[in-house]
């Protein structure tokens, strides 16, 4: 038998910074930005789901990004929203779109900043699904030649990683033959691997404005219920070639994490979304909980659970926290 009390005492090392076991560092988070090409000059629009979060002219971007690298931020996952939509989404692919402009500045005006642009097409269609539509229906091999050209003028514009979060199959084969096919071979794929349909995604749609006009996303994103078939999921992006692979939400998928951690050895993602940004601020602003306390408890248990990065609209804070 193991020795046991009172020779053990485990309170003896209680709260001993020496025995942590998971470190939260400012070097594995990643601050998500929203772009509306709607927004002029260096001004700013707040997002009314996400107290404390907004959506950035182009030139308010470039501030915000140079602010976050100040704080020792080394990555922003931008999103787009076009002045313009249509069916195909044929914005977020245009040259001169708003992503492709805002990453060129970006760019040019900060160091040493880790670009990752979101690939999809909801924020672009007018009907605000993830793919291209047939007869009411997303269709999903029709919509892997659009997010192959997404990802090229993405790549042309500058961006270091695509993050294609659509959940169509053979997604991240069809980006990673396209960006090789023309000389992209340096870019590397961040997939929404394991991308659940989730309620906590609500605040996202306002502030990305990338709701849907009919339906819902059942039919492409996963069931909550399942966490095998995340495992699935996730060992078919690695063989299409995926460099980075991703879980999300974050707070209630600790045991996707897990899972996916013990199971494969590439760096893995968590993506903490709106909705776990908002209930926490909420509850905070309301005097319920403490902001700061929960940000670290939260964010600490992702890492625990397995993740390498995390994605977070928390990430100043922490920032600021860590400091
Ligand atoms: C859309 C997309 C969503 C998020 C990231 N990309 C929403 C959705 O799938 O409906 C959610 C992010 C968040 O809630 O913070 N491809
Ligand atoms: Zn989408």
């Amino acid at each position: 038998m193991d020795e046991m009390f009172p020779t053990v005492r485990m309170r003896r090392l209680r709260g001993l910074k020496l025995i942590q076991e998971t470190r939260l560092s400012i070097d594995d988070l990643i601050l998500p930005l929203f772009i509306d090409e709607n927004i002029e000059g260096r001004n700013k629009k707040p997002i009314n789901s996400m107290p404390g979060q907004y959506r950035f002219s182009i030139e308010g971007a470039v501030k915000e990004v140079l602010e976050a690298r100040s704080l020792g931020i080394k990555s922003v996952l931008l999103f787009g929203i076009p002045a313009r939509k249509d069916a195909i989404g044929s914005e977020a692919f245009n040259k001169d779109g708003v992503i492709q402009r805002a990453v060129r500045k970006i760019k040019k005006e900060v160091e040493d900043v880790i670009i990752i642009t979101d690939l999809c097409l909801c924020e672009y269609t007018t009907h605000g699904h993830c793919g291209l539509i047939e007869n009411g229906r997303v269709v999903n091999d029709p919509t892997l030649g659009v997010l192959g050209r997404i990802a090229v003028s993405q790549a042309e514009a500058g961006a270091d990683i695509v993050a294609p979060s659509g959940m169509m199959d053979g997604m991240v084969k069809a980006i990673r033959e396209k960006l090789d096919n023309e000389g992209f071979t340096d870019i590397a794929i961040m997939s929404y691997a394991a991308k659940y349909n989730s309620a906590l995604y609500g605040p996202f749609r306002e502030a990305a404005d990338s709701g849907y006009k009919f339906g819902d996303r059942s039919g492409y994103q996963m069931d909550f219920s399942n966490a095998r078939e995340a495992l699935r999921e996730v060992e078919l992006d690695i063989q299409e070639g995926a460099d980075i692979v991703m879980v999300k939400p974050a707070i209630f998928y600790l045991d996707i994490i897990s899972k996916v951690r013990a199971s494969f050895n590439v760096p893995l993602v968590a993506y903490s979304v709106s909705g776990e940004y908002s209930m926490i601020t909420a509850a905070s602003e309301n005097g319920y909980l403490n902001r700061e306390e929960v940000i670290m408890e939260g964010l600490t248990a992702i890492k625990r659970a397995g993740a390498d990065l995390i994605i977070t609209y928390f990430a100043k804070d922490i920032a600021t926290l860590l400091k």
